[in-house]
């Protein structure tokens, strides 16, 4: 069947459509009906069945057979460690700790939180709590603890489930004392937290709190599989939004199971017995999604790898890993290939990738550049897709499963079933194609995408509904071209992306608003060739400050590493005297942007005060920014 009969079939019988893929999993209870339109323009989907995301994970593939069929292959670079987990095993070592999880309390409906780097355990910790219905909440190994203690208030966990330490080229990251202080920033307290020992370094555990993931599973009973309600939220995945309050994504159980099983062969054209690469990190939705349930869902190989595109040990080490375990589909973000174009720009490190089928990219707009290289050194369709933390999977793709169509590049290609994707004016009216407005999906978003927040229903109603009455509203600006291919070209908020991570301009600002000598702040996230976009912050300073300007500045850059974390890789900042604002006190933060990135610009006509711009401008101009 062709991409287009698979989207007529679709529209025709949206419902049919996601039944019979729902045929793909093994309920406890099955659907009956998929949408439940009830509380529109709330959806959910598959709500009257009963099933279990872990059963589908493990369970259901030992049964079949595949006990001995590696689960996940962990590569480590960083400690100079391989190991594999069978299916077999991974049922043991889940079922444990599920089982260890539930002697202490831990049932269905209950927050854990999930706070470590890249090692099978990550996983096997989201997978035991998917056992019992815990609802698991991985927070990425890169945050400061402030940020740590704001995702704790805000899902009031039981538990918290932690390693020792991360690993990266550079340092090692000592999560214990990060996860302390977070502990003590917080009003909520965990009833317990379980510490994973790595033999890099062992933490301290605080008596009557801590246990240790070894001893506290000896001699448990294995849990089996609580089933849960369709509805039932698998897990919370915060992200950055426009405050400093990052936002709780809910993701329903069994929407999730069934489109991640559709999307491995439709998309990814992978299926039982292949080995995924996704190189990203569990903390991420690209973990969630495509390095744990996706390809353990399928039956797949799923490979963790804890190292970095280039320098562990060098730009060859994603060639490696494809060659040495017999990747089929790798998915990468653009920005580790631009790291491994820099550094082997010829492509004279690539060799022959006799298993791999191809490339995805995704998670930032993909440069041409960037496909052209890998195009010509892989020698494999390079697949650029869209997708958003809030949907869970691709919105647009090339789905190399059922048709791989023409290749536009700059595209992330079409949309997939499930998403009626258009682009809005101003008013909300869909714009004719080639023309640029805010990309939008006409509701109800397909199964497995965000019901709402967590905590926080009037937020999601208004950060993602109430814009456009009938739609959600992506964030992103773009246009449609005359053959349906979608293009997506900034964001319409204050949300920038650093190296295929979504931070928030907002949250850095908080922070830096709070430093005794800052009066005033705005930050932008300006062009870089590496990383997409870097941020820079500009900052006044409170009428009588003398303190030198370069202190201050690194006093900020060092706030928002503790407070945020070194992932913000805020690193950059200016003081100047004022910042340019229209008359009604708005800062003209897109006219700093396109000044900052030497792009052209027109003076925008509400501004209070021209002159503030040239200000700017000569700032800018210091730091090697703003070319004319
Ligand atoms: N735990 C703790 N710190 C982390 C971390 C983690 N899991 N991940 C990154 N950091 C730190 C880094 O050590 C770095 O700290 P530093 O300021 O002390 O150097 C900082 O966060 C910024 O990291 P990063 O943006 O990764 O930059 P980098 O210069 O270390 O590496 C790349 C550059 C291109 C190699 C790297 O950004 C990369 O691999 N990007 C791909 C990202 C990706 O896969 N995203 C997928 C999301 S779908
Ligand atoms: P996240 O929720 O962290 O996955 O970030 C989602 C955002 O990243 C999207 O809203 C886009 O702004 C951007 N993004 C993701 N994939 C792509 C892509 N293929 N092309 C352009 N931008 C992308």
């Amino acid at each position: 069947m062709s991409y287009a009969q698979l989207y007529g079939q679709w529209q025709k019988d949206p419902e049919g459509f996601w039944l019979a893929a729902a045929g793909g999993i093994d309920w406890v209870t099955p659907p009956t009906r998929a949408l439940d339109a009830s509380r529109a323009p709330l959806y959910e989907w598959f709500t009257d069945a009963q099933v279990n995301t872990c059963w589908n994970a493990v369970d259901r593939h030992v049964i079949a057979g595949r006990g001995k069929q590696a689960a996940i292959i962990h590569d480590s670079p960083v400690t100079g460690t391989k190991h594999v987990i069978t299916y077999a095993d991974l049922l043991d070592r889940v079922s444990r700790l599920a089982g260890a999880l539930k002697a202490k309390g831990i049932q269905k409906g209950d927050r854990v939180i999930i706070y470590m780097p890249m090692i099978p355990e990550a996983l096997e910790a989201m997978l035991a709590c998917a056992r019992l219905g815990a609802i698991h909440s991985v927070v990425f190994g890169g945050f400061a603890a402030h940020e740590l203690a704001v995702r704790i208030d805000d899902c009031t966990p039981k538990a918290i489930i932690a390693a020792s330490c991360g690993i990266e080229p550079s340092r090692v990251v000592h999560y214990k004392p990060l996860l302390d202080a977070a502990i003590d920033q917080a009003t909520h307290k965990p009833d317990f937290c379980v510490i994973f020992q790595r033999e890099q370094e062992v933490a301290k555990l605080t008596p009557g709190r801590d246990v240790a993931w070894h001893e506290f599973q000896f001699g448990v009973e294995p849990a089996d599989c609580t089933p849960v309600e369709g509805n039932h939220p698998a897990y919370i995945l915060y992200t950055s939004g426009t405050t400093g309050a990052p936002k709780g994504v809910v993701r329903p159980t069994a929407g999730h199971l069934v489109a991640l099983n559709w999307t491995m062969r439709a998309i990814y054209n992978v299926g039982a017995g292949d080995v995924f690469w996704a190189a990203s990190d569990v903390g991420w939705v690209v973990g969630h999604s495509y390095i744990c349930y996706g390809p353990l869902i399928a039956g797949c190989t799923t490979v963790v790898y804890e190292g970095k595109p280039v320098g562990t040990p060098d730009a060859a080490a994603f060639w490696r890993v494809i060659n040495e375990y017999g990747v089929k589909s790798f998915f990468t973000a653009p920005t580790a290939l631009r790291a491994i174009k820099r550094d082997d720009p010829d492509g004279k490190l690539v060799p022959p990738l006799p298993s791999l089928q191809a490339l995805y990219l995704a998670g930032e707009r993909a440069d041409p550049d960037t496909i052209h290289w890998a195009q010509n050194h892989l020698k494999v369709p390079v697949v650029d897709h869209w997708w958003q933390t809030e949907t869970g999977y691709a919105i647009a793709a090339n789905p190399l499963g059922i048709e791989h169509l023409p290749v536009k590049i700059g595209s992330p290609s079409v949309a997939m079933p499930g998403f009626d994707v258009q682009v809005l004016d101003e008013g909300g009216h869909p714009v004719s194609p080639g023309t640029l407005g805010a990309i939008a999906i006409k509701l109800p978003l397909p199964p497995g995408t965000l019901p709402t927040l967590w905590n926080a229903e009037e937020r999601f109603r208004k950060s993602y509904l109430n814009h456009f009455p009938g739609y959600y509203e992506t964030g992103d600006a773009g246009y449609i071209d005359a053959d349906g291919y979608l293009y997506i070209m900034a964001r319409t908020d204050d949300v920038i992306n650093v190296a295929g991570h979504r931070l928030s301009t907002g949250a850095m600002e908080e922070v830096l608003a709070a430093h005794k000598d800052v009066a005033e702040c705005a930050v932008i996230g300006v062009a870089d060739d590496l990383k997409g976009q870097s941020p820079l912050g500009f900052l006044c300073l409170n009428k009588g400050s003398n303190r030198p300007h370069d202190e201050v500045v690194k006093e900020c850059v060092k706030l928002v590493r503790d407070q945020i974390g070194p992932v913000a890789d805020f690193k950059r900042a200016v003081v100047v005297d004022r910042l340019p604002k229209t008359r009604s006190g708005k800062i003209l933060r897109g006219t700093m942007v396109k000044i900052a990135d030497s792009q052209p610009w027109k003076m925008p006509a509400t501004i209070d005060d021209p002159a503030i711009l040239d200000e700017i401008k000569a700032a800018l101009q210091t730091m090697g920014l703003a070319r004319d």
